[in-house]
């Protein structure tokens, strides 16, 4: 009888610790897919995430879209569809080329990616 009462309790104790361990791990590991995904797509010929390449740095999109709702769905449409418009004043006018082979969930992936990254305000433009 005390078995009994005690083994559900023991079963989710595990399962907890289960789901503690991987939630630890899953986090840079999923980060690190992400990043080579975006490394094979050549994200990184355009952008550094702290300085302008051709496209603004990572770590000013994270500053300037930091707690805006719907930021990532809005930057993961710009990654698939391309465009200019946003960072004219860094860029020159440049446009993001379309990336039209990502699924949406690789784009928010890499939206959520480029948003996690430490915040830093961009320097004025020239
Ligand atoms: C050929 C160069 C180039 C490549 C390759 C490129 N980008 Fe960009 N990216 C740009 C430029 C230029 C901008 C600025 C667009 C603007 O002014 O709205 C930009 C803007 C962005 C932004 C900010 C969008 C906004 O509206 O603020 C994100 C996020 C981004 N790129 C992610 C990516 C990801 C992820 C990839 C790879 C899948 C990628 N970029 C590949 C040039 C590039």
């Amino acid at each position: 009888m005390r078995t009994l009462t005690v083994l559900p309790f023991a079963a989710i104790g595990i399962l907890m610790i289960g789901l503690g361990i991987r939630g630890a791990q899953a986090t840079p590991a999923a980060g690190a897919a992400v990043k080579a995904q975006m490394n094979a797509q050549g994200c990184f010929a355009c952008h550094a995430v702290d300085m302008k390449i051709v496209g603004p740095a990572y770590s000013w999109v994270a500053y300037r879209f930091a707690h805006q709702k719907g930021a990532v769905e809005k930057l993961a449409h710009k990654i698939i569809a391309g465009g200019a418009g946003e960072w004219n004043a860094w860029t020159g006018g440049i446009a993001m080329p379309p990336h039209s082979n990502l699924s949406l969930a690789q784009a928010e992936a890499m939206a959520r990616w480029v948003l996690a990254q430490k915040p830093v305000a961009p320097p004025p433009p020239g």
